[in-house]
C-alpha cells in the first residue's frame, strides 16, 4: 500500500503506540505487550486490536523472544511517526508515488502547503533482516541490537543541514523544506538524470556549474560531497542547471580521505562529460581549478 494511505489510514491511538515504541526505543528494540499498555495508557484489549492494525499494515513486527511475545517498531512505522510530524509542522501536506529508490534510501513525491512539489527522502540504514534479528536476539532483548533509526536520523540531518548552507552560498542543490527523524524534504527538481544523458544545449555551460558548486561546497562550506556521479545530479527541464544531490556522506574537508574524494569526484564527472558530451576538459585542470577557486570568479 501506498505510504499515504497509510498514513490516512491511522487513528490517534495508533500513533500514540507508535510512539511508545518509539520511546522505548532507547533502551529496547522489542517490547512486551504490557509495557505498550503501560507506557501509552491504552486498554489491553483495544490495545490488542491496534497492534494487529499496526502489524497488518507492516507498521509493528511482533517476535516471541524466550516465551515473551514482544512487537517492534518497522522502518515504516518510523516513517509515519516522521511524516506526522512534519505535517504538523507545516513541511509536508500530501505523500505521492515513489520516484526513487536506492541501498539505503527511498524517495517520494509529495507537496508542500501552498502546492509546492517536494521530494520527500526516507533514509534506511542499517536495519538488519529479520533472520540477523532472530541469531542476535540475546541481545535484542535489552538493546537494539544497532541504532538503526539514530544512524538515518543522523544522515538525514547531515543531509539536510548540508544543503541548508550550500543553498545559501547559491550552490545547485535543492531547496531544502524541512527534515525529521529520518527523513528529509526538500524541493522537487522538474528534469531529468544525468545518467540518462539527457540532451544538453550547452554541456560547457552544465558542467563548469557543477564544479562550481563543487568550489562552494569546497571553499565556503568546507565540505567535500564523496559520491558525485552521473545518478547524483538532476539537470532541470527548463534551463538545465545542474542540481548535485545526495550529501549524507559528505566529508569535511580537513578529513584525511577528503582531497582523495575530491579529485575522484571531480575526474569521475569531468571523465563523464568528456565522454557523453564531448566536452574537452581536462580532469587534472578542473581539480586544480577547484582548489584554487576559480570558478568562484
Ligand atoms: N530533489 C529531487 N528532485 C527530483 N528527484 C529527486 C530529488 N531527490 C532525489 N530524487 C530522485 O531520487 C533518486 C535517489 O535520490 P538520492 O538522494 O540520490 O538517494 P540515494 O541515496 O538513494 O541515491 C534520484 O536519483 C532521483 O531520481
Ligand atoms: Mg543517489
Amino acid at each position: 500500500m501506498n505510504l499515504g494511505l497509510i498514513y490516512k489510514s491511522l487513528m490517534e491511538d495508533d500513533f500514540k503506540v507508535l510512539h511508545t515504541l518509539e520511546k522505548h526505543l532507547v533502551n529496547r528494540e522489542y517490547v512486551p505487550l504490557q509495557l505498550i499498555e503501560k507506557t501509552s495508557g491504552i486498554h489491553e484489549e483495544k490495545l490488542q486490536l491496534i497492534v494487529k492494525k499496526l502489524q497488518g499494515l507492516n507498521l509493528v513486527r511482533s517476535e516471541t523472544i524466550t516465551g515473551e511475545k514482544m512487537f517492534r517498531l518497522t522502518y515504516l512505522g518510523y516513517d509515519m511517526l516522521a511524516i506526522r510530524a512534519l505535517a504538523k509542522s507545516n513541511m509536508l501536506e500530501a505523500i505521492g508515488d515513489r520516484i526513487g529508490v536506492g541501498k539505503e534510501s527511498e524517495i517520494y513525491m509529495g507537496l508542500a502547503p501552498g502546492g509546492t512539489q517536494v521530494a520527500v527522502k526516507f533514509l534506511r540504514i542499517g536495519r538488519t533482516s529479520f533472520r540477523q534479528t532472530v541469531r542476535v536476539r540475546a541481545w535484542v532483548r535489552n538493546k537494539p541490537f544497532s541504532t538503526w533509526y539514530e544512524q538515518s536520523k543522523i544522515a538525514a540531518e547531515r543531509e539536510f543541514k548540508a544543503i541548508k548552507e550550500l543553498i545559501s552560498y547559491k550552490a545547485y542543490v535543492p531547496n531544502p523544506i524541512g527534515y525529521n527523524r529520518h527523513v528529509v524534504v526538500v524541493e522537487y527538481i522538474d528534469g531529468t538524470e544525468l545518467y540518462t544523458r539527457p540532451f544538453l544545449e550547452d554541456p560547457d555551460k552544465v558542467l563548469e556549474k557543477i564544479l562550481f558548486t563543487l568550489t562552494l561546497a569546497l571553499h565556503r562550506a568546507g565540505i567535500v560531497h564523496g559520491d558525485l556521479s552521473e545518478y547524483n545530479v538532476i539537470v532541470r527541464r527548463s534551463n538545465e542547471d545542474p542540481f548535485i544531490i545526495d550529501w549524507p556522506q559528505y566529508v569535511y574537508k580537513d578529513d584525511p580521505s577528503a582531497i582523495d574524494l575530491l579529485k575522484r569526484d571531480i575526474y569521475y564527472i569531468v571523465k563523464f562529460f568528456n565522454k557523453v558530451y564531448g566536452t574537452l576538459l581536462d580532469p587534472e585542470s578542473a581539480f586544480d581549478k577547484v582548489l584554487k577557486g576559480v570558478f568562484l570568479n
